[in-house]
């Protein structure tokens, strides 16, 4: 007897599908296709010949390579933990390394905290439009979403009140640059996100994938620097309604697969778990090879990356000034990959993405599958970080030939 598959999987597997946006995207290989659909860091700003020789250091050390090659602890490499701790401590959180996990990108981080909270049916707060990578990582534990609006200052206050009184597990978001649609939270609303999670016992997850990546003004506290802050005074770590994930793909390079976790000794205890029966730990020999990497070279890296990504954007703003018609509006992002558009209601992304690619070779992601709700069918995101500043130009006017005038 043969086995019917799609009869044996779990029930929870239900809302887990292949998106239809992704086979429509296949196509951005092809050299003629401006694409403004990656949103991932551009290789040319890896920091290769730097990491070549720390791999090489490594390898050549009989004591060192023995110990990269080797299984290590769940928790993560101790000097990274370390590294991590003096970083986020700038912020007076106090953190030592028990309060932090190293994880396989922070993508593991939000699939494990979607495993440590949500059981079937169970609330979450998300912004609206919110990271679909967080969505897709939350999914197999059957959640149900509360989506809460934004505005050019980031998360609505009263709206996120009423979601916290229907009581989520938690509350996700991106305050930095956020992916897809580039806002960031100003300190008034971190202020107010923070005094509604103590108010109501809420916790936070705070994202930081895009944080170091600032081209304007100044650096916003974090949430969780925000939390220790206005628990008051006291010794050790304080804050304690926010989980911090970070990670170096948008710093050092994605392949690594470094992120990591930040927040109470209780709950990282639990993580540590997770990652254990996950996959027993990160690569000790890229955790090793990172930490030397970012310990030599954090200030020059970050800024490099900064000035380079800076053009682009202004690129990109430039060039939507230039050719976008009246009627279509985008974000101003003061950092991160992209740029938000919203288009009139008639205008359909998903179709829109479907002519671009056809007529005039250019590619982008229809916003929809960053709403929880489903809504924004007339929004898009567009990157700008794989894509130099003139083919932005061109890519963006061929964009503007599709628009109703
Ligand atoms: C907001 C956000 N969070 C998390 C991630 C996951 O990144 P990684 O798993 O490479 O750390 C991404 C990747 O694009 C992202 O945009």
């Amino acid at each position: 007897m043969s086995v019917v598959w799609a009869e044996r999987l779990a029930g929870r597997l239900a809302g887990m599908k292949a998106s239809e946006i992704r086979e429509l995207l296949k196509v951005i290989e092809r050299p003629e296709i401006i694409s403004f659909a990656g949103g991932i860091p551009d290789p040319a700003l890896f920091p290769h010949a730097e990491l070549a020789a720390a791999y090489q250091r490594v390898m050549a050390s009989n004591s060192l390579r023995s110990v990269a090659l080797q299984y290590s602890v769940s928790e993560g490499w101790l000097p990274l933990r370390e590294f991590i701790c003096e970083q986020q401590n700038r912020g007076g959180l106090g953190a030592t390394p028990d309060n932090v996990v190293v994880t396989s990108g922070s993508q593991q981080g939000l699939e494990f905290l979607g495993k440590l909270f949500i059981g079937p049916g169970d609330l979450v707060a998300v912004t609206r439009p919110t990271y679909l990578g967080a969505l897709q990582a939350f999914a197999p534990y059957e959640p149900r979403y509360l989506s809460v609006p934004v505005d050019e200052e980031g998360v609505l206050p009263d709206a996120l009140e009423a979601a916290f009184r229907q009581g989520p597990k938690f509350f996700y978001l991106v305050p930095d640059f956020q992916n897809p649609n580039g806002i960031t939270t100003s300190l008034a609303r971190r202020r107010a996100v923070i005094g509604l999670a103590q108010r109501y016992g809420v916790p936070v997850i705070e994202d930081a994938a895009y944080t170091e990546l600032r081209y304007d003004g100044e650096h916003l506290p974090s949430l969780i620097a925000l939390d220790a802050d206005l628990s008051g005074p006291g010794e050790g770590f304080r804050p304690s309604h926010v989980i911090y994930a970070g990670t170096f793909s948008k710093t050092v390079a994605p392949a690594l697969r470094v992120g990591w976790l930040t927040g109470p000794a209780e709950v990282i205890h639990k993580l540590v778990l997770m990652k254990q029966a996950g996959d027993l730990h990160s690569s000790t020999i890229n955790q090793i090879v990172l930490t030397d990497v970012v310990r030599d070279i954090w200030p020059e890296l970050t800024a490099r990356l900064r000035a380079s990504y800076r053009l682009r954007r202004d690129a990109m703003l430039a060039a939507l000034e230039r050719w976008f018609p009246p009627g279509t509006r985008w974000t101003h992002p003061a950092g991160g990959l992209f740029v938000w558009l919203e288009l009139p209601e008639s205008v359909d992304g998903t179709r829109l993405l479907e002519r671009a690619i056809s007529e005039v070779n250019v590619a982008f992601v229809p916003g929809a599958a960053f709403h929880a709700d489903r809504s924004g069918a007339n929004t898009c995101r567009l990157s700008f970080s794989m894509v130099g500043p003139d083919v932005i130009d061109e890519g963006i006017r061929r964009l503007s030939t599709l628009l109703p005038r």
